[in-house]
């Protein structure tokens, strides 16, 4: 009740926005790059780690830019990804069983019965730091920080002493060339200063969605003003579902997982649940099949869908479907698995004559050790140095930045 009393964190204007430019990545025309943690934690919400978040997601959508040769749309798992769906109710530890952790929205990840019993105070906290972090993202994205003529900005130190230091290097150069080469035929600066960016989390707790979803002046429906993007997670798309049910009602776009246990007739009667009259830019399909799994399962996802007559953004989530643990009980993702589910997913689509029009990762822009592989070739025993993540492991900053310029290589590769 006293969530649903506070202004929206965004508004129906950009939520429109991002929907048309969403419409455009379904045709190939520009490139979603979604990115974040995979739990945000209240106590990450600092001034460092949230600009660390956002000058990878920027230097990686530069990098994107430079391969695609596409305008690309950037989408944070951010200001919002609170709370986390879970396999197991119970946690046990040396014979104790608590509730298990979900995520700071719902209760803390210490394993105490105080720490881990709900609190329903933590939603007012939630909305607070989410509003705080996109205060901030905000001013960042409008101001010179964003500006594209001095992507010295968004340097994190780590890039110096990286592998990578000199492609990344290369591709900066090239950028700022080609904006002087276009400033100078034009005879003006162009106004590069500011970067649009938008906010996404899964749509897990319905009473903190609920409580921001409202009617806006001079349109028809329901928003969801709690982020621009809310996706529906795996675990909660059960077409009878209340997820489901609640976000059919819902005019924002609409993020949906699937994994490799959907079938070609779920998925057509699902979509048309939460969209029958087909509205451009509604709908992103984001598979998270398992680098194993996808060339099983993809195609003929793809055919069915096209079937329908409807046009989707696809969206591959190559972390989910690449998640093992090591013997140690560690759980880890490797940079090759994750790579490799990417390039698979570009060539299916382009078989499949369809267009791959975005990536979802989780990663951070701090140096942390939690998937293995990479230029740096992070082994088993690195998870052990800097691992922080409370649920899923994240690509570290030098792997972010890695696997985007992977990707824009590929896409060029693919191109010529
Ligand atoms: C997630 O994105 O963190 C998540 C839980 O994903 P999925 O619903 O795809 O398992
Ligand atoms: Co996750």
């Amino acid at each position: 009740m006293r969530l649903s009393k506070l202004p929206p964190l965004v508004t129906s204007w950009e939520i429109e926005e991002l929907k048309s430019k969403l419409e455009q990545a379904s045709r190939g025309e520009c490139f979603v790059l979604q990115g974040g943690d995979c739990a945000e934690s209240f106590d990450d919400c600092e001034s460092s780690i949230i600009a660390n978040k956002l000058k990878i997601l920027l230097q990686m959508s530069l990098v994107l830019v430079h391969g695609t040769k596409k305008q690309v749309v950037r989408v944070g798992r951010i200001a919002g990804q609170y709370a986390k769906p879970r396999s197991a109710d119970m946690e046990t530890r040396d014979g104790v069983s608590l509730p298990s952790y979900r995520g700071d929205l719902v209760n803390h990840p210490g394993f105490t019965p105080e720490e881990r019993t709900p609190n329903p105070e933590l939603l007012l906290r939630g909305y607070e730091r989410a509003a705080l972090t996109l205060n901030f993202i905000r001013s960042l994205a409008d101001g010179g920080f964003a500006d594209l003529h001095h992507p010295e900005n968004w340097g994190l130190d780590f890039v110096k002493h990286s592998a990578l230091a000199e492609e990344y290097g290369r591709i900066v150069e090239s950028i700022r060339d080609s904006l002087e080469f276009m400033e100078a035929v034009a005879g003006a600066r162009t106004s590069t200063n500011r970067v649009d960016f938008y906010t996404s989390h899964e749509g897990l707790h319905l009473h903190y969605e609920e409580a921001q979803t409202r009617e806006v002046p001079n349109r028809d429906g329901w928003y969801n003003l709690s982020t621009h993007l809310p996706w529906i997670g795996k675990r909660t798309a059960e077409i009878e579902g209340a997820h489901v049910e609640f976000f059919r009602g819902i005019r924002n776009p609409l993020g949906i997982k699937i994994g490799p246990d959907v079938t070609s007739d779920w998925l057509r009667e699902l979509l048309n649940r939460v969209d029958p009259e087909q509205e451009p830019g509604r709908i992103m399909l984001i598979h998270r099949m398992g680098a194993d799994n996808l060339g099983d399962k993809l195609p003929a996802l793809i055919d069915a869908v096209r079937n329908t007559g409807r046009r989707v953004l696809w969206e591959c989530d190559p972390m989910h479907g690449n998640t093992e643990t090591t013997t140690n009980g560690i759980k880890t993702r490797r940079f090759d698995n994750i790579l490799r589910e990417l390039e698979q997913a570009f060539e299916i689509h382009a078989a499949s004559d369809s267009v791959l029009g975005g990536v979802h990762f989780e990663l951070t822009g701090e140096d942390v050790t939690e998937c293995m592989g990479g230029a740096r070739d992070l082994s088993e025993l690195d998870l052990e140095r800097a691992y922080h993540s409370r649920v899923d492991p994240r690509l570290n900053y030098e792997q972010a930045l890695e696997m985007a310029m992977s990707i824009a290589r590929h896409m060029a590769k693919m191109r010529s």
